[in-house]
């Protein structure tokens, strides 16, 4: 079991508000060690140092692992370690289009990076040593944000509740809701899981490609369209464009969109068997598989669950048009030898 949440969880808490798990998750016996995250740090594009003794300073390429009261920040660690990768992909009920990624920190005793607040669903987990939690509300969403040293804190930041977290609890924070982590020991560390979204922005960019959009006519109320705009008639045309557009291209447009962005790994060859490589996002909509912003027509539903699955797609006796499809998912970094 990857973690177990209270059978309400979804219902209750997801999206709404932040709550805390004691001992809701093994997956701290899967902890690195400070010297193996220090050591994926420094072979990834993904690690930031934080020194809040210099204005909460953000350091992109980190020369040296934590000292003083300094948080080491690893994100994508499900690209170093496949058994944290294998332990993602069995979280429950999210799709795999909604895995952000995993991100490790590991903090002094006394560090932070700051009360801030995320654009995603995120779960904290404990995995080694303690820490204690300052979480914030939804209205969290309304404080104005300080730009300081590369980090972006919130400005009259105040405590809801506060916990303290020890290896297995986890802390789930919606987004907008203000948060604020304080190391109580050397040993801290926190693994990120975040779920991402695609912006209506997003949707609204990859809808122009599936579905082109015909111009809109001239808004006016009041006769001869003239140098104002009326607002409420511009929305109104938006909107009814939307309400008529095919549900299967905004689907699509949607698909698009939460599945860019995704962190591929290096190109392989087919074996007997293959599943999605930790990291990409591939969602399933209505007859097309679309994989890290692209839309594939040519593998079966089934095969594509089976790519989702711990125990992978079975490539003999696939037909060779599947087979040809697979090898340029491998080729792209998408897929992985199970
Ligand atoms: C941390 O692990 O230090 C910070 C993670 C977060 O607040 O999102
Ligand atoms: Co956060």
């Amino acid at each position: 079991m990857a973690l177990t949440l209270p059978d309400d969880f979804y219902a209750t808490h997801w999206q709404k508000s932040p709550v805390f798990l004691p001992a809701a998750s093994t997956v701290a016996a899967l902890a690195p060690s400070p010297e193996q995250l220090w050591d994926w740090a420094r072979d990834s594009h993904h690690a930031r140092l934080i020194r809040p003794l210099a204005d909460f300073a953000v350091d992109l390429e980190p020369d040296h692992p934590p000292s003083e009261c300094h948080t080491l920040l690893v994100g994508h660690v499900e690209t170093h370690s496949p058994t944290l990768a294998a332990w993602a992909a069995a979280l429950p009920a999210l799709g795999r289009w909604r895995f952000a990624d995993l991100m490790i920190s590991h903090a002094m005793a006394g560090a932070s990076v700051g009360a801030h607040r995320d654009q995603y669903d995120v779960f904290l987990i404990q995995i080694r040593g303690q820490r204690q939690w300052d979480v914030g509300t939804l209205a969290d969403r309304a404080l104005p944000e300080i730009n300081t040293g590369g980090s972006k804190l919130l400005d009259g930041f105040t405590a809801d509740f506060t916990v303290t977290a020890t290896p297995g609890d986890l802390l789930y924070i919606p987004p907008g809701c203000g948060h604020r982590g304080v190391a109580l020991d050397d040993e801290c560390m926190t693994l990120s899981v975040g779920f991402r979204m695609p912006s209506v922005f997003d949707v609204l960019e990859r809808l122009n490609e599936v579905a082109p959009a015909p111009l809109l006519t001239d808004a006016t109320r009041t006769g001869a369209p003239g140098n104002t705009l009326c607002g409420v008639e511009v929305r109104e045309q938006l909107l009814s464009w939307i309400q008529q557009a095919p549900a299967h291209e905004l689907s699509l447009a949607f698909g698009l969109a939460a599945t860019q962005l995704g962190e591929p790994t290096d190109p392989t060859e087919l074996s007997q068997h293959m599943g999605f490589a930790p990291g990409v996002r591939a969602v399933w909509v209505e007859g097309e598989l679309i994989i890290q912003g692209e839309a594939f027509i040519g593998l079966d539903h089934a095969s594509y669950q089976a790519l989702c699955t711990p125990d992978g797609l079975a490539t003999e006796g696939l037909s060779g048009e599947a087979i040809a499809i697979l090898e340029t998912f491998a080729e792209e970094g998408w897929l992985v030898s199970i």
